[in-house]
């Protein structure tokens, strides 16, 4: 099967690559991150978080640990969840008169994005937007290195650590468009599972959703083999297709969700649930990382940029604001129906990995197994009841679809084409599914 995927096509790429951080993953790794720094020679850093974690353990074990070693450090805590281009533009101002020589970012993919961006341009003086793709931005590259960067996850879903990706909201165009570019992947990671130890249920929900759908989209994605090949190695994109190398990762995310989301949801005193949802996570990020996501989370961002009179619960956040992880989930079941017609195979094995019933399924099944299943974990999770559920209309079908085409690196990642009547089709399907 993995050869047969990734059979050689005309001019298609013949080469991937992979990267990820120094990554360690453990229960109290967190506390090592002051000696991490010392062996980088590092005086003085700067260390990104969000207001709700500025007086919690997870921030005071960080400190401690940063003081033990001798280094200094300045803390930014302005970061909201789904940070905006206007974040990153203060946090850069942050880190450039702060007399830093290194960032450390404590939090959740918000506020591991926001440094990732900062650093970028706080180091090469090139404003936030133009990082972004044309139209929405200039589509410059990065030039060159970036800080030392230290990510530390506080949710089981985000991966960011493992990424060389950031999502940022352009507040011009109220939506997220993302930054994708070799140097914003941090250095190294601290993934301590006894950050989540407080976490609500339905931010474990979301956030573990969000790494399903992260292994997922990259066992499904289409095959790298199918990107046009690039000649120039440095401009060689990470979200690069499905590939060999998140193939050993996403299949075991997906494995580790099934066993453990309901668990982990249900009962906070569950570790041994919790930590192994934090490895999904770590294990579907360094996946997409290296593959990129496709149509649920580009049709995620229509839900976020066009949600109007809607607030979930357990998150510290005024209305509107629907958490990305179920901005993803939401559609997914739709869109892999559509999906599983180009490659059954993968939706079928995706669908086995969480624990489907797929016996003496044929390919024309793949998608209604894969979808059954979602939505059965979505039930058993206690997940909206598709979009109506968050508030949307049939009126809102059209607008979210021509939001979400904007979307256009993930959506040609998916396995099967889709135009805009496509998109308005899987926003249907996603209405409402029991
Ligand atoms: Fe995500």
């Amino acid at each position: 099967m993995g050869c047969q995927y990734y059979a050689p096509c005309q001019n298609g790429a013949t080469s991937l690559t992979v990267a990820i951080p120094k990554l360690t993953y453990g229960r109290g790794c967190l506390s090592e991150i002051g000696q991490r720094l010392a062996l980088q020679q590092l005086k003085r850093v700067a260390l990104f978080t969000d207001e709700q974690l500025l007086n919690t353990s997870i921030l005071s074990i960080v400190k401690t640990s940063l003081k033990e070693q001798n280094i200094d450090f300045g803390i930014f805590h302005d970061v909201r969840i789904e940070p905006c281009d206007d974040t990153v533009t203060r946090a850069a101002a942050f880190y450039k008169d702060g007399n830093f020589d290194g960032a450390v970012s404590v939090g959740g993919g918000s506020v591991i994005d926001t440094c990732k961006a900062a650093l970028a341009v706080a180091t090469h003086n090139i404003p936030v937007m133009d990082f972004f793709a044309e139209p929405v931005g200039k589509g410059t590259p990065i030039p060159g290195p970036v800080p030392y960067h230290v990510a530390c996850p506080t949710t089981s879903g985000t991966g960011s650590e493992s990424t060389s990706i950031s999502v940022l909201r352009v507040n011009e165009l109220n939506t997220k468009f993302v930054v994708a570019n070799p140097w914003l992947l941090p250095d190294a990671a601290l993934v301590d599972p006894a950050n989540c130890d407080s976490l609500p249920s339905n931010v474990v929900a979301s956030t573990g959703f969000d790494l399903l759908c992260h292994a997922l989209e990259c066992y499904t994605a289409k095959a790298h083999t199918q990107w046009q090949n690039v000649e120039n190695p440095n401009s060689r994109q990470l979200i690069q297709g499905a590939n060999p190398f998140s193939d050993l990762f996403a299949p075991e995310a997906l494995r580790i969700a099934n066993q453990y989301l309901a668990r982990g949801v249900a009962d906070a005193s569950d570790t041994e649930a919790r930590d192994q949802l934090m490895w999904g996570a770590t294990l579907a990020g360094m996946a997409f990382g290296n593959t990129g996501t496709h149509l649920p989370h580009a049709m995620s961002y229509g839900i976020t940029h066009l949600m109007n009179n809607v607030t979930t619960r357990d998150y510290p956040m005024p209305s509107p604001f629907v958490p990305h992880g179920i901005s993803v989930i939401v559609n997914a079941p739709s869109i892999f129906e559509y999906t599983a017609a180009a490659t059954p195979e993968r939706h079928l094995e995706g669908a086995a990995f969480l624990g489907a019933d797929s016996k003496g399924a044929t390919p024309d099944d793949a998608g209604e197994v894969l979808s059954k299943r979602l939505i059965e974990l979505m039930k058993e999770t206690k997940m909206p009841n598709g979009l109506t559920d968050i508030g949307f209309t049939e009126a809102d079908i059209t607008p979210m679809a021509e939001s979400s085409i904007r979307q256009k690196r993930a959506i040609l990642n998916a396995p099967r084409d889709s135009n805009l009547v496509d998109l308005e089709n899987m926003y249907r399907g996603a209405l409402s599914y029991w």
